[in-house]
């Protein structure tokens, strides 16, 4: 028996890098998940490998797609124990003046506004001793140049982390992780490549103490470790999950 047996897992982004391994994590514990992503066949192609899963369409930035999600959980699975709000986009790498003004809004939309919605459609279905976890940035607490509105948004995840917490304590507690950078499909977001090139590669691993980049799976472990019980007394927790990339 997984510690998760019977419970039911929404993961946003649960498509691909770090949601895919959250969903991966959570259901390898027993539990039953909504892989919810923009892009559908990827959620699918996801859900069909787990043992007890559904996948649902969603763009975590409207409404409508919001309230479906927690339908759909509750449909399927009954109630909801643990939302990872997981799915966020950076913009392309530069600076902030350069950048168009429908892109900041959208990116701010889908990091930011997609909490409160989650938040709000979910947690009236979410039982005492549920929990949210989010997914925001080590950028959010040290920014550097180039992705400025970017680590803004996931600044805001944080405060909101923070002080969700606090409004939904005692029955839901609200966490969060604070990846540094990671290989996932992020860089083609951000730098418009697959791999980073080895130049850069080095220079970003040259700022982290424990020698590498994140990986998905040290995501999901963190995001496993606040939603569990063993974790049952934190709440408002951002956890960094750099390998020391903050200290310095
Ligand atoms: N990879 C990194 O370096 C890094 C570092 C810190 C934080 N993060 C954060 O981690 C989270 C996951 O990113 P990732 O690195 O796994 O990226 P990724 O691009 O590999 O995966 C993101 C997933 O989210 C989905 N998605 C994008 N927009 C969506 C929307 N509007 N609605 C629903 N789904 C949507 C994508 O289809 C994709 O499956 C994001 O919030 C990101 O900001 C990433």
């Amino acid at each position: 028996m997984g510690s998760f047996e019977n419970k039911c897992v929404i993961v946003t982004g649960g498509a691909a890098g770090f949601g895919e391994a959250i969903c991966r994590k959570f259901a390898g514990q027993g539990a039953s998940v909504v892989v919810a992503d923009l892009n559908l066949e990827g959620a699918q192609a996801v859900a069909g490998s787990l043992p007890s899963a559904i996948a649902i369409q969603v763009d975590v930035a409207d409404e409508e797609a919001n309230k479906a999600m927690a339908q759909a959980a509750v449909d399927a699975f009954g109630k909801i124990d643990v939302v990872c709000c997981n799915a966020g986009i950076p913009h392309r790498g530069n600076y902030m003046i350069k950048m168009e003004v429908d892109e900041f809004d959208r990116m701010w939309a889908v990091n930011v506004r997609s909490i409160f919605l989650a938040a709000k459609h979910c947690s009236p279905h979410m039982p005492p001793g549920s929990s949210i976890v989010n997914t925001a940035s080590i950028g959010g607490k040290r920014p550097r140049p180039g992705l400025t509105p970017y680590n803004a948004s996931k600044a805001a995840v944080n405060t909101l982390t923070r002080g969700m917490a606090v409004e939904m304590a005692p029955n839901i507690r609200v966490n969060a992780v604070c990846p540094v950078s990671a290989p996932t499909g992020f860089d083609m977001t951000a730098l418009g490549v697959k791999d980073l090139p080895e130049d850069q590669n080095k220079a970003v691993i040259a700022g982290i103490p424990m020698g590498r980049r994140a990986t998905p799976e040290d995501v999901a472990n963190s995001v496993f470790f606040l939603a569990s019980d063993d974790a049952e007394f934190l709440t408002g927790v951002c956890l960094d999950v750099d390998g020391g990339r903050s200290i310095q």
